[in-house]
Order: C-alpha cells, then structure tokens, then sequence
C-alpha cells in the first residue's frame, strides 16, 4: 500500500512507497558511469530521481521501466538546485500481490470527466450560432471517450487524469467573464476556440487510460496540435456544411493560440477573440503551475522553481491562502 506523497516528503527522509513512472531512462553520467534517470509522480506532484552507478547486471530492468508503470522504491530525499529530488537504492516494478491501485497514485483534475464534460456540452448546447453550436457539440461527442481521461500534457501544466477538460472548464468560465467586460467578443466564437485549441492533444500526445503518457505520436511530433487542429477543423466543416469564414477562423484560432513562432504559431492572433483565447491559454497554464507550486509550499515560505515561470520561486502568504479562503462553492 501506499503510505507517502511527493507533497509531504523532507529532505533527508528515508522510505519505501510506490509511485507511477512519468519518464524514465537509463544515462550515462560526467564520471562516465550509467544511472537511472527518472520522473515518479503520485496524486500530489512529480518529483525526479536518481539511482546512480547502475551496473549491467541490472541495467536491462532498469532500461524496461517504462513510463505508466508503478514502481516500488526505496530511495532518501535530497535536495539539489532548490528543488526535491530522491536518491534511489532500490527499484522493481510491482507486481499484482503488491495490491497498489493506479487510482490511489495518478494525478487527476480535482472534478470528475463526465462533470467537466457535461458542463463544457452544455456550454457547447447554449451557443446561439448555430454553426458554431454544431461544430463544438460535434467534436466533443465524437471524442467524449478519449476527453473523460485525457490529459493536457506530458508534463508540467495539466499532466493529469482529464487535464484537457479541467483545462477547458475553466477557459471557458474565464471567457464568459471576459465577454461581458470586452463586449466586442464574440461569446459562440471564443467558446468554440477554446473547445478546439487543444482538442487535438489527443493525438498529438500518447497516454493511457490513467492519464499518463508516455511521450508524442509520429503526426505530433512532425505536426503538433495546432496544425493537426487545422486539419481536423477543416474535415469538420467541410462534413457539416460550415461556412469557410466560421472554419477558417476558427483554424486560426488553433495556429495562432501560441502566438510566437518559437511556440509553434505561424501566425499571430488576427482577430479580438484569437487574441484572447492566447491570453486565456497562458493564464489557465500559468495559474496551474502556480496552485500546484503553492500546494506543496508552506505559509511564509517561497515554493520549489517553476520551470514554466523561468525558474521563480514563489511566496506563499500566512494569510488567506489557497487551502482555505478562496474554495469554489460549485
Ligand atoms: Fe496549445
Ligand atoms: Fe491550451
């Protein structure tokens, strides 16, 4: 059983736990010796460890880690550049009789697919273009599968169990705010970008059924999201009869969302609502990584870096602090 999680460990602490793998592989190190290179999550976070001075009688299990799998390990906690990291002794992947439930140790969005899916279709039901309307319920009932499980992500900003719908849910009650402050947005239109900005994560990235995935597809690799969003965007419209304006713009939306071509836009957003559907992207992400940052970070004390946020660490307040004060009532 599992005892332990990533959030509460201290350095200097000595264990035995099981944790899921998010990456794995065996390098070779500055002093010319191999070791064990690898990302173990739980519920509560990831963290990296390291299992040095790997022989070869037991390099060919550690090179068959792969990741999805559960491990069993023994291992200290150490602390290298600011952040946690775990020293490993021992490793072996588990076994039935070990009775872990991959439940107990995958991250998930903090509601459950169907609801986050209920409640975006039901977004999707109330747009009053009907183009748009059909598109959006279209390509959610089509992929209702694949979205109650898939995450947003290999790692960093929702890398979780229905990450691509928590990311959505709240882009999407971000964008009914933002309408009635800029009225110059199209309400229909910027739900409709954010439903597909990222829908195709789901073949871009791999994963399984617990969220967890194991690295990119041959197309997202050579593609990515945003052209692949083209592509399926462009099939859609042209199956449901949508005009070439409504397709075209909301093909935009999909190739401009990350707005520098170092992030994968050609083309930057042309139109007030691909505008801000960059805008929600970047705040939704951000503001994950800050939650799960601030969510192992003790009152009066600065978080581990955040790699998304070039490497700051943050303070989180005595007061008034996400555990409490600011809970969502829904
Ligand atoms: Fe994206
Ligand atoms: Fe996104």
């Amino acid at each position: 059983m599992k005892n332990l999680y990533i959030k509460d460990l201290k350095e200097g602490q000595d264990f035995i736990d099981f944790f899921i793998v998010r990456a794995s592989g065996v390098k070779i190190g500055s002093n010319g010796k191999k070791y064990l290179d690898i990302t173990l999550g739980d519920k509560t976070g990831d963290l990296t460890a390291k299992k040095w001075d790997v022989s070869p009688s037991e390099e060919p299990a550690l090179e068959a880690i792969k990741a999805g799998d559960i491990v069993k390990i023994k291992a200290s906690v150490t602390v290298y550049r600011d952040a946690k990291q775990l020293r490993i002794t021992k490793i072996r992947v588990a076994v039935e009789q070990d009775g872990v439930d991959p439940m107990h140790l995958v991250k998930s969005a903090p509601e459950s697919g169907e609801e986050m899916y209920d409640f975006i279709y039901r977004k999707a039901i109330e747009m009053k273009d009907e183009e748009l309307r059909l598109m959006s319920t279209n390509i959610l009932s089509r992929n209702k599968g694949k979205l109650l499980y898939y995450p947003a992500a290999m790692r960093n900003h929702h890398a979780e169990l229905a990450g691509l719908l928590w990311h959505m849910k709240r882009m999407i009650m971000h964008a009914e705010v933002l309408v009635t402050v800029y009225p110059i947005l199209n309400r229909d239109l910027l739900v409709a970008g954010v439903i597909f900005h990222d829908i195709e994560k789901m073949t871009e990235i791999r994963s399984n059924e617990f969220g967890v995935s194991d690295g990119y597809s041959f197309e997202g690799r050579l593609l990515g999201h945003l052209v692949q969003g083209v592509k399926v965007i462009d099939e859609l419209a042209k199956e449901l009869g949508v005009s070439e304006e409504k397709s075209i713009m909301l093909q935009h939306m999909s190739i401009s969302h990350h707005y520098e071509p170092e992030f994968g836009s050609p083309k930057k957003p042309l139109f007030p609502e691909a505008e801000m559907l960059h805008y929600l992207d970047i705040m939704d992400a951000k503001m994950y990584d800050i939650e799960e940052a601030m969510s192992s970070t003790e009152p009066g004390e600065f978080s581990d870096r955040i790699w998304s946020m070039d490497n700051r660490t943050l303070y989180r307040a005595t007061f008034g602090n996400v555990d409490d004060s600011n809970k969502r009532e829904d």
